[in-house]
């Protein structure tokens, strides 16, 4: 490899040089074609006030680097995933990149992927299914990293008209999708807190998902979050991308506290589940599966990135939510040092905002999807929440993934109520660099 490109950290595959120029440069076509498709069909607003044009020049030119060859100028831009599982977390964690204004945001867009592959008529066989579903996964986050919103469209169910839909899963969760130029009415309600997931589409009315592309490219960095994707080793393929600087932020809880909150928000498909809580006596027909796999993924995820494979070198971080609810502007600022972006006052501000909230209004953000509430004092009431004959289950099904990931077993009724000792462990997990 060149001198200068191993100075400068541009060069990062390790197959053959040839190679590497051959997958640069159709990559970049590609990339180049879509976005001068893009830009053709932007227009008016463009121009003005929101600059894409300039920003789009300065993000996506070359130079020669290498002497005789074109790479990609190392781009400032960030693609970030927020890796995670339901009820993790991760809609408050979310909310640390959604308030950043340089950031688009977009929450868990592969919803509509998965929708779509689920209805489709043909029953393939389970492993071609997941293959192809991942495949879809995978092709979704490229193209929406790359701000192609349109491609979405492959996915979403009515099929848009005119690149316009108003079936966008839980548009309301990014500032993005709710703002100018996407939303022009946008600009006030985000300044006070949105009362509810319906105010967005109510307020702004169709999402047209080209002036959502022309947001995407206009804001300097793009973050997606998912709980659709089960392992990190899933990914691989994104993250060797060279048109792509993904940094993966896993998000994992304590599967106790996952299980409790499942419980709570989704109580039609866990009524087993409440009966045994209930009567301390387990029904036959519990599905121990989803928590069991949820374990079993979380575990292979964290063991995986916390081997540091070349593959995800300076791309992988664990963040426990224990910790960032203990400790959010601690955990934020790693956060964002991490993904190489600066915290902005108004994302300190949320902070501040939100983690230390009495809950004045309860009703207001008492929706399923709440992200206020007081942190501190939700991660570990779980433990008032369950009975210790369902924890005591989960603590065999899920040993080996509370040991690796720093969560204490309780051994009765008294020390799960205890909560003057915490069953979370102090842990550091370097970030792989
Ligand atoms: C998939 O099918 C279910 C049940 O038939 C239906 O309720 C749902 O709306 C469909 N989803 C999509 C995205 O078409
Ligand atoms: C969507 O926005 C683009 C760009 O401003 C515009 O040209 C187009 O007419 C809009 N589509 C609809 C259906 O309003
Ligand atoms: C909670 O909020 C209410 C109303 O905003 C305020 O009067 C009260 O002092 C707050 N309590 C605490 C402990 O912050
Ligand atoms: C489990 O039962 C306890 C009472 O023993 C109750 O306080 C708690 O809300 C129940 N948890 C769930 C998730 O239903
Ligand atoms: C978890 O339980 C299994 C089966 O009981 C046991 O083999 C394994 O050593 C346990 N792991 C830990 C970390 O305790």
């Amino acid at each position: 490899m060149h001198e200068g490109c191993r100075a400068r950290g541009r060069c990062r595959m390790e197959c053959s040089w040839k190679t590497v120029l051959l997958l640069v440069c159709a990559s970049l076509g590609v990339q180049y074609t879509a976005i001068h498709t893009l830009r053709d069909s932007l227009s008016g607003p463009c121009q003005g006030a929101y600059r894409c044009q300039s920003r789009h020049h300065r993000d996506f030119r070359w130079r020669s680097v290498c002497d005789d060859s074109w790479l990609p100028v190392e781009s400032p831009r960030k693609h970030i995933l927020l890796f995670a599982t339901t009820r993790s977390g991760s809609s408050f964690t979310g909310q640390l990149l959604n308030q950043h204004s340089g950031i688009f945001y977009v929450f868990e867009p592969l919803y509509h992927v998965q929708q779509a592959f689920t209805n489709s008529s043909s029953r393939l066989r389970r492993t071609l299914d997941r293959r192809a579903l991942l495949g879809a996964y995978r092709d979704l986050l490229l193209n929406l990293y790359t701000c192609d919103l349109h491609f979405m469209e492959n996915y979403i169910r009515p099929e848009p008209q005119d690149h316009v839909t108003s079936t966008f899963f839980r548009r309301s969760s990014s500032h993005a999708l709710c703002s100018p130029p996407v939303c022009l009415e946008g600009g006030n309600a985000l300044a006070s807190d949105p009362p509810d997931e319906t105010w967005c589409p109510k307020k702004c009315g169709a999402l047209n998902l080209t002036l959502a592309s022309m947001s995407c490219l206009s804001r300097g960095h793009v973050a997606i979050k998912t709980v659709r994707v089960p392992e990190v080793g899933d990914l691989r393929t994104l993250t060797e991308d060279p048109r792509l600087d993904l940094k993966i932020i896993h998000l994992v809880r304590d599967p106790r506290a996952i299980l409790a909150s499942r419980m709570m928000a989704f109580s039609d498909q866990f009524r087993a589940w409440k009966i045994w809580n209930a009567t301390g006596r387990q029904p036959r027909y519990v599905d121990l599966s989803q928590i069991t796999s949820t374990c079993k993924d979380m575990a292979a995820s964290a063991e995986t990135g916390l081997q540091r494979p070349a593959w995800l070198r300076g791309r992988y971080l664990l963040v426990r939510y224990e910790d960032l609810a203990l400790l959010p502007k601690e955990k934020a600022t790693e956060i964002y040092r991490f993904v190489g972006l600066e915290m902005e006052d108004r994302v300190q501000m949320w902070i501040a905002k939100n983690t230390n909230s009495n809950m004045s209004s309860p009703s207001e953000w008492n929706y399923r999807y709440s992200t206020t509430r007081d942190s501190r004092a939700t991660a570990e009431s779980w433990r008032l929440r369950l009975g210790f004959n369902i924890v005591r289950t989960i603590q065999n099904l899920c040993n080996d993934t509370l040991a690796l990931l720093g969560y204490k077993q309780v051994h009765s009724a008294a020390e799960l109520r205890d909560l003057s000792h915490s069953l979370v462990e102090y842990r550091t997990f370097e970030p792989v660099t």
